[in-house]
């Protein structure tokens, strides 16, 4: 068990709130403590975007109304998860040091303007963060109300500014020593692009060098270690003042512009923000993607809960439509985020504004200011319902298995030139993978090529195109000490500086760990079809007797492996389309094409059954998912959530208890879009 905050018992209900754009209506700030009271909610998180207000002037500092604020809500019982405001800077900062404000891929200095655009190198921007931070800490981090520091928001972006240029060459030079290093490992005799001067080297810019995929690897991984540092830095003045008290960063999925697992240390509590297009299309795949992306959050920091930071009641405002969520899918999709792992459900945002781009985003409380609207009952039954699920608070959610989803392998595929080029179908593959776990029910960590792959007794690695140092020995030392290794496709074809290994793929001596040898790869036409013929054997036990087969083909040799499938048509007719060899005390799966999803669960179901990797034994109904939590005394709280639009049932393997009213039952009525919870 690890609770993420210690001073509170249930589950964390709450949001984003403002107080500070609504100082000149007192008596809507008193009325908000005693709605959310009301709602069910029990923490905020307030002062995100209140530099202005916190220091109107340089060095004059306004914390009254943070106090009476903290101070109102604590006596209604909501706790304070309390923000440094370093995403957006008062007007007055920007004007005094230009510095501040960041320098886009353009080459210019943005205005004064929105938030989320802070030059992380900037001396005077750390400075003032740090003044604010400690001002923050030493008035408020020993205060009871106060029970997590939310840390700036959404870390996102890059700065390109001088002083951004001479930290990035600096950074190389500690990584690479010497100009040769560097010339090698991103082969920058391409167009006689070789550096004879640190100086000589910039940024990938909109009028700059796009061509050495090794340098915007580097550039990417600077933006990263920047903002970490930038958080360190922002961090410091936090823990100097109270060691104990955790602090989080929301962070933002799938979003590709940082590698998140490098937030591991800084955090102590992984949150992030969550804002699907329900309704949309079909919401059970819908399901399936933000699972993954749930997983992917918790997995930075396995074994331990993490938080559900932002979702919204309804509407989100910003997306192409602003559909508003169908009734019961409030209640479903936030208690996904328990169902994988999550120890809190926080909306963006508590009030809508009056003005502001944001007036129009769902909010527990509207322009009405009534506890009547639709997204208010909402809320409110669902905080009802979470304090009779607090013996969820702290509980883990355990894998034993894992698919490899790595943001620098992200970044590698989407650069390079070649295959489909607009989108080279790395999520396409990942989900080929992932999807049969979560739907058979299976707990799943989704994991980088850093992560440690001893707890797993199964991985999938999709499209495992860059083996960053060591990542091919951790596979060939998982799979020798017994595990089972699921890879595909154009996987070890670079090292992680993008340079293509040398002698074949896929490389680093993962070939032999497969038994296979690729010659190349063949990315086919949308109008193209091929399709390949199983061998039946033990191992394929149930499979159909051909799969079609989409967008790649690779032409491989056995060099050791069996063949378990091959190609039906085309000058590679016969060759190996599927294949497995047992390497050591485990086993590796190789697939060589992108098959039809059906060829995945098929698969998987062998797998899962070989590995018994279910943890309990249930035939789910389609859009029935199901997960579990292990609970204090070691027993597993499963939950199924129906994301059907109609009731349905599911027989149970044995008599099990409600987690919430202690029923005993044999089986199970779900109704539309409900979640049982079940012991
Ligand atoms: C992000 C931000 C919030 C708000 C929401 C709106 O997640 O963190 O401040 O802008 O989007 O959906
Ligand atoms: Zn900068």
């Amino acid at each position: 068990m690890k609770k993420m905050v210690t001073k509170v018992a249930d589950l964390i209900h709450g949001g984003d709130y403002n107080p500070d754009q609504w100082l000149l209506y007192p008596e809507i700030l008193e009325r908000d403590a005693e709605l959310m009271r009301e709602a069910g909610c029990n923490a905020m998180s307030i002062g995100i975007f209140a530099w202005a207000t916190l220091e109107p002037e340089e060095g004059k500092y306004n914390f009254e109304w943070l106090d009476q604020v903290i101070d109102r809500l604590y006596a209604h019982g909501v706790y304070t998860i309390l923000a440094t405001p370093s995403a957006a800077r008062p007007a007055w900062m920007a004007e005094k040091y230009p510095e501040v404000l960041r320098v886009n891929s353009d080459n210019r200095r943005i205005l004064f303007s929105a938030r989320h655009n802070h030059c992380y190198s900037s001396p005077i921007y750390r400075e003032k963060v740090r003044q604010m931070n400690t001002a923050l800490a030493t008035r408020y981090s020993h205060h009871p109300a106060v029970i997590l520091w939310h840390v700036s928001n959404e870390y996102g972006g890059a700065c390109y500014c001088d002083l951004c240029k001479e930290n990035f060459r600096n950074w190389l030079k500690k990584k690479y020593g010497t100009l040769e290093n560097l010339n090698h490992a991103w082969w920058s005799y391409f167009w006689s692009k070789n550096f004879t001067s640190w100086d000589q080297i910039n940024p990938p810019m909109d009028n700059g060098e796009h061509s050495l995929h090794g340098m915007n690897l580097d550039w990417k991984r600077f933006t990263t270690d920047m903002t970490v540092d930038f958080m360190e830095a922002e961090i410091k003045p936090l823990k100097e003042a109270n060691p104990s008290l955790p602090v989080t960063a929301n962070l933002m999925g799938f979003y590709p512009g940082l590698n998140y697992f490098k937030f591991k240390n800084v955090c102590d509590v992984i949150s992030w923000d969550n804002y699907p297009a329900w309704h949309e299309g079909d919401d059970q795949e819908l399901a399936c993607s933000i699972a993954m992306a749930h997983d992917l959050m918790r997995s930075i920091k396995p074994s331990q809960p993490f938080m559900l930071m932002e979702s919204v009641t309804t509407a989100v405002n910003w997306k192409e439509y602003a559909k508003m969520k169908r009734p019961g899918m409030h209640e479903l999709s936030s208690l996904q985020a328990v169902a994988r792992g999550s120890d809190s459900i926080q909306y963006f945002q508590w009030r809508k504004g009056r003005g502001g781009s944001e007036k129009f985003h769902g909010a527990v409380v509207g322009h009405l200011g009534s506890n009547q609207t639709r997204e208010f009952r909402d809320v409110a039954a669902l905080g009802k319902r979470m304090k009779g699920l607090s013996r969820l608070v702290g509980s883990p959610f355990e894998a034993k298995a894992a698919v490899i989803w790595d943001t620098e392998n992200r970044w590698a595929l989407d650069d390079l030139q070649g295959l489909i080029q607009k989108d080279k179908g790395y999520m396409k593959e990942a989900l080929h993978h992932y999807g049969p776990l979560f739907r058979e029910g299976v707990n799943v960590d989704v994991i980088d090529e850093e992560s440690d792959f001893t707890p797993y007794q199964l991985i999938a690695a999709p499209m495992l195109y860059m083996y960053r140092a060591g990542v091919a020995e951790k596979l060939r030392a998982f799979v020798e000490n017994g595990g089972t290794l699921v890879t595909t496709y154009w996987s070890g074809v670079v090292n992680d500086t993008d340079l293509c290994f040398l002698g074949g793929f896929p490389g680093d001596g993962m070939n032999q760990v497969m038994g296979v040898d690729v010659e190349e790869i063949d990315t086919l036409y949308p109008q193209d079809a091929n399709s390949a013929t199983i061998l039946p054997c033990e191992t394929t036990r149930g499979m159909k007797a051909s799969y079609a087969i989409e967008d790649y083909t690779e032409v491989a040799h056995l060099n050791g492996a069996t063949a378990l499938a091959t190609y039906d048509d085309d000058f590679i007719a016969g060759l190996p389309a599927f294949t497995v060899q047992s390497f050591g005390k485990g086993k590796v799966y190789y697939i060589a094409a992108c098959f039809e999803q059906s060829f995945y669960d098929d698969l998987y179901r062998n797998i899962i059954e070989d590995l018994s990797l279910k943890t309990l034994d249930v035939t789910l109904p389609k859009g029935v998912f199901l997960s579990n939590r292990t609970l204090e005394d070691g027993s597993l709280c499963h939950i199924f959530q129906n994301f059907n639009t109609n009731e349905v049932s599911v027989s149970l393997p044995r008599e099990m208890e409600c987690l919430e009213c202690g029923e005993k039952i044999t089986s199970l009525t779900i109704p539309a879009y409900g979640t049982a919870f079940l012991i």
